[in-house]
């Protein structure tokens, strides 16, 4: 069976990416401090992605056939507080991973986000011409051309915000909603933030997909539609049967954010979707999130 690296397994998505698995791939995925961050059971590596001997002896020694790169500084307003740190990571680690993976014929896949876009489009294609409006965003568009010249086979997926579950380590923001709710704490959400909220397993089986057919060049993987989070949390209530769960309405304007976060950003799904990928869609993936992670009664209706 082909090795697959996953840096960043112990994250947000890398769990996700250990929970869906694939047939086709043996995983292998790195954490830096967050052991307790991997699905039980992982295959692991422990590896500091700033320490480039490392890096190579981690290569070497696994010798996959490709590498999927999910670590990251992936908290916006993290980035905008320290730009050299974290650029450290997003930046220049990336581009050594890059060159590694290129020097040792590994297929590369990159994750970006949507934040390199400027929120001023309906909708974002690959082609658009991409404009930061943070740093975060900044260093991932920088990171991206970085791997197109040093590795042109390389993939580049850039991916929406996403909701679901993760460890306790990195729980998503859909998992503080639900503790939040739990201890009877109203949530606030955003009626003027919209976004294209993708599902973790959408994310994982996205990533499979493209690995899958070795893509290179750049792809979007957004939710099925844009939505505020206001919206948002109103459909989680009603899928997890929380219909008497407080939301308070709120705007961007009313939460103080060092980072900058464009009010609309939507990713168009229609390039990968030619290649014979969709997300599911909202309502279905929630539900079965809900179905998985039932809240415990008294607080469940059910
Ligand atoms: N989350 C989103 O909504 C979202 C949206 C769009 C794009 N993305 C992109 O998708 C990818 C995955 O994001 P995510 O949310 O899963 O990330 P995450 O939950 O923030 O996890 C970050 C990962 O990076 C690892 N890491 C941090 N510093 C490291 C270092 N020095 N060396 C090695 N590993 C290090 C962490 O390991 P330890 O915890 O073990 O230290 C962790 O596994 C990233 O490229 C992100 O930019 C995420």
């Amino acid at each position: 069976m082909k090795k697959l690296l996953v840096t960043g397994a112990s994250g947000f998505l890398g769990w996700n990416v250990f929970k869906e698995q694939s047939e086709d791939w043996r995983l292998i995925g790195t954490w830096n401090q967050h052991k307790d961050g991997l699905r039980p059971g992982a295959e692991n590596y422990q590896l500091d992605l700033l320490e480039k001997d490392a890096v190579w002896k981690c290569l070497k020694e696994i010798n996959p056939d490709a590498l999927v790169h999910l670590a990251a500084c992936s908290d916006t307003n993290f980035c905008e507080e320290n730009p050299e740190k974290s650029r450290a990571l997003n930046v220049e680690a990336t581009a050594t991973l890059a060159e590694m993976c290129a020097d040792r014929h590994v297929h590369f896949l990159f994750t970006s986000s949507e934040q390199v876009f400027d929120g001023k489009k309906e909708a974002y294609r690959e082609e658009d011409e991409a404009a930061p409006q943070n740093e975060y965003g900044r260093q991932k568009l920088e990171a991206e051309q970085l791997v197109r010249a040093i590795y042109p086979e390389a993939g580049i997926v850039r991916i929406s915000v996403m909701y679901g579950m993760a460890s306790s380590a990195r729980p998503g923001f859909l998992q503080k909603w639900l503790d939040a709710w739990q201890h009877f704490f109203p949530v606030k959400a955003f009626y003027d933030e919209y976004r294209s909220f993708l599902g973790g397993a959408s994310a994982a089986r996205g990533v499979f997909h493209l690995l899958g057919q070795q893509a290179s060049g750049t792809f979007h993987i957004g939710g099925d539609r844009g939505l505020s989070r206001y919206d948002l949390a109103i459909l989680v209530k009603e899928r997890f049967k929380l219909e008497h769960a407080p939301v308070e309405i709120c705007s961007q304007k009313d939460v103080q954010m060092p980072a900058f976060r464009p009010p609309r950003l939507v990713l168009d799904n229609s390039l990968i979707a030619s290649t014979g990928f969709q997300p599911m869609p909202l309502e279905a993936e929630l539900s079965s999130l809900a179905e998985e992670f039932r809240l415990p009664p008294p607080f469940s209706e059910n």
